[in-house]
């Protein structure tokens, strides 16, 4: 398998407050990659540098074999690199439908009218619907955003993840805060959209983590303390003492 990704001893501080110190992993093409660790480890800040939205204070995100780092998140995007936020990032005052519908027409880069509403002839409804009816919205799609469970908002917030059909998905705690039967139906979401891409998924759910992840690894104090197959985690003494415990 070739390496999809190649994150190259990344280092970040935040005026002097030292997050990440020599990060370095690799993500291999079609992978899927559980990124664990404590509270403030780090997480989000090394989504934030690989989709651009910060420049690493030193190192290299490889993509596909280019540097990329310091790349804005939307030429990144253009290039098939798509992230979901820890924090809801919706339009709540828009329907489901046409929340994806603004991704599916990111990627169509189609000239339609953002505020007219879309018609039956607009040919990005098709695609618009069928991501729906993937993540299991489609009855939802005509209410606005604000109006689902909390559950079904963080379903959405993936589904316009999904919207741009991207190679390379970076999904931020999807599963946080939802109740138990929304987290399985999320596992089974994530796992079926998944299969023919390159994942990178943040989560403190270890049931999500163990279901979906090919290889973890464990963020600590700014390092990667170490990666490696979910069995192999499970048993290591390291990784019980920093993070999972004994349970
Ligand atoms: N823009 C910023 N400016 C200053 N400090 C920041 C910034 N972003 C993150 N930090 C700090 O970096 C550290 C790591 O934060 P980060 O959000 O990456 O952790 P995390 O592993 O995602 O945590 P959690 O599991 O709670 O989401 C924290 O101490 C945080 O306060
Ligand atoms: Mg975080």
């Amino acid at each position: 398998m070739s390496d999809h990704l190649h994150i190259q001893n990344i280092h970040k501080d935040f005026s002097g407050l030292k997050v990440l110190t020599g990060v370095d992993f690799k993500v291999a093409d079609k992978q899927r990659h559980a990124i664990i660790g404590p509270n403030g480890a780090g997480k989000t800040t090394l989504f934030n540098i690989i989709s651009g939205k910060f420049k690493p204070s030193s190192g290299a995100i490889l993509y596909k074999g280019e540097d990329i780092s310091g790349k804005p998140p939307h030429l990144l995007n253009r290039r098939g690199l798509s992230r979901s936020f820890q924090i809801s990032n919706l339009f709540q005052e828009l329907t489901v439908f046409e929340n994806v519908l603004t991704g599916v027409r990111s990627r169509h880069r189609m000239r339609c009218n953002f505020f007219k509403r879309p018609n039956s002839d607009c040919t990005l409804c098709a695609a618009t619907e069928a991501i729906l009816e993937n993540v299991g919205l489609i009855n939802e799609k005509d209410k606005p955003a604000s109006s689902l469970s909390y559950g079904k908002q963080r379903a959405l917030e993936i589904a316009i993840t999904l919207s741009t059909e991207p190679e390379l998905i970076l999904l931020d705690e999807p599963t946080a805060g939802m109740t138990r039967e929304e987290t399985e139906l999320a596992i089974r979401m994530i796992d079926r959209l998944t299969k023919n891409h390159t994942l990178i998924i943040i989560e403190h759910d270890m049931d999500v983590v163990f279901s979906l992840a090919h290889i973890i690894s464990v963020l600590h104090y700014g390092t990667i303390l170490v990666s490696d197959t979910p069995d192999k985690i499970r048993n290591d003494q390291r990784v019980k003492d920093a993070y999972l415990g004994e349970g």
